[in-house]
């Protein structure tokens, strides 16, 4: 793909179906009793890796235009898979399942693509393994996963990592557990499992940091996704960083736990109006008006880095507009995504002209930077695509995005999208 520097973006548009919510409510749905609908779904790659394989698992889902509708098995009803199951690029499809699979009465193999078979899966190995599981992996700790269904036992985990992919592979774990099982997290990540467990019926316990609960059945619900902040970014940060634009992005979710990114860039001078707030399935709604912005220099670090890790890409974007320098501390979980981000990101920012800092868990941008087109290398990263592709729209010159098909795997509208708000022109 070959963008061009943006005169400004304006317009309506909608983003993806949360690619979190969509994968927890086919997973969910396909444990629980009944049928359950959902609408909204995405249609992102890694939401079609969980999708088929529940099917391997024998789970039935019906696509009837909008909405999909899934025959829930109840927690004892998955099949045998007799092939490895193929998670593609998805981590939360493979850690969530990882999960429900430790505890199942027959053994499974997870498996993905390159950059998910690079990506450290000791990290699930460990508290399923205190609870009793069964599991291999590669002697480099990697997938293939292969898993040997046993009973399990509640245990209380302290995780070592703030991971919502690991707490929710410990709670759903706990789903086939006998007695209580409990995970403290060392700082809070987004919280879909709990809230996507309670509206099904569970009993989830909260107590500061401790999530607990029990084996319990899930009741089938009628579900609708909201769009994804995470894809929402893109644009948000697009409309901010180029001159003249305004742009709304319809049907945004604001869970706390997701939406720190607007709330930083309020705080630094972004002009983002959260319009229509509204509640969804115990998840926050809003539609967000954007407007090009004067942005403060900042620092993320400690606690807040959960908070908004997936969006650190394509604020690293924006730093190279900020009036000063902004700081991305205590990050090492990037080093371990779908590529290695901190590499990525700083290897594609100087690239484009940008005066960084790199060091081994954060690095630095300097603000109010002349970016110059140059080749993007993706890395296989969608978010790496995506960042780079919203840097093209403020270099100057055409800039080629390599690989930008990757995209996919959380927005396949995402080039689409980006043409509809008049983004310049694009040669395929
Ligand atoms: C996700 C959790 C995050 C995030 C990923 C999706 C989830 O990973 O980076 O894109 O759906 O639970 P970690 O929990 O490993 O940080």
């Amino acid at each position: 793909m070959k963008l061009k520097k943006a005169a400004k973006l304006t317009g309506v548009i909608t983003v993806p179906g949360d690619k979190s919510i969509s994968q927890r409510a086919l997973l969910f749905a396909a444990l629980a009793q009944g049928v359950s609908r959902i609408s909204g779904l995405s249609a992102a790659g890694d939401v079609c890796s969980m999708f088929s394989c529940l099917e391997q698992l024998g789970i039935k889902i019906e696509n009837a235009g909008e909405i999909n509708i899934v025959h829930g098995a109840g927690l004892y009803g998955l099949q045998k898979s007799q092939d490895a199951l193929d998670c593609g690029n998805s981590g939360t499809t493979m850690r969530l399942l990882a999960g429900v699979l430790a505890g199942q009465p027959f053994d499974s193999i997870l498996t993905g693509d390159g950059s998910l078979c690079k990506r450290p899966m000791g990290r699930i190995v460990a508290p399923l393994t205190v609870m009793g599981a069964t599991i291999e992996l590669s002697d480099a700790g990697t997938a293939p996963i292969k898993i040997f269904g046993k009973k399990l036992t509640g245990r209380r985990y302290v995780l070592p990592v703030a991971s919502a992919q690991v707490k929710s592979a410990v709670l759903l774990a706990g789903l086939f557990a006998k007695g209580q099982t409990s995970v403290v997290e060392p700082a809070v990540t987004r919280d879909h499992t709990e809230i996507m467990l309670r509206a099904m019926g569970v009993d989830v316990q909260q107590m500061k940091t401790e999530i607990s609960l029990k084996s319990q059945r899930l009741q089938a619900i009628d579900l609708t996704v909201p769009g994804d902040i995470s894809a929402a970014a893109f644009f948000i940060i697009a409309g901010l960083i180029v001159p003249g634009s305004e742009l709304l992005i319809k049907n945004v979710g604001m869970n706390p736990t997701r939406c720190y990114l607007v709330r930083l860039l309020q705080r630094q001078g972004a002009k983002i109006d959260c319009q229509n707030m509204r509640n969804v399935n115990g998840e926050p709604v809003a539609d967000l008006q954007i407007q090009h912005s004067k942005i403060k220099g900042f620092t993320v670090k400690g606690d807040e880095i959960p908070l908004l890790i997936d969006e650190i890409p394509v604020l690293a974007v924006l730093a190279t507009q900020a009036v000063g320098e902004s700081r991305f501390e205590d990050a090492a979980e990037l080093r371990v995504k779908e590529s290695d981000r901190i590499d990525a990101v700083t290897q594609n920012l100087r690239r484009l002209g940008a005066t960084i800092e790199v060091w081994q868990d954060g690095f630095a941008v300097a603000g109010q930077q002349y970016l110059t087109a140059a080749p993007i290398e993706t890395f296989g990263d969608h978010r790496i695509a995506m960042a780079f592709s919203i840097a093209a729209l403020i270099a100057s010159g055409t800039t080629e995005i390599m690989n930008s098909g990757i995209a996919d795997v959380s927005f396949p509208d995402f080039y689409s999208t980006l043409s509809a708000l008049n983004a310049g022109s694009r040669h395929a």
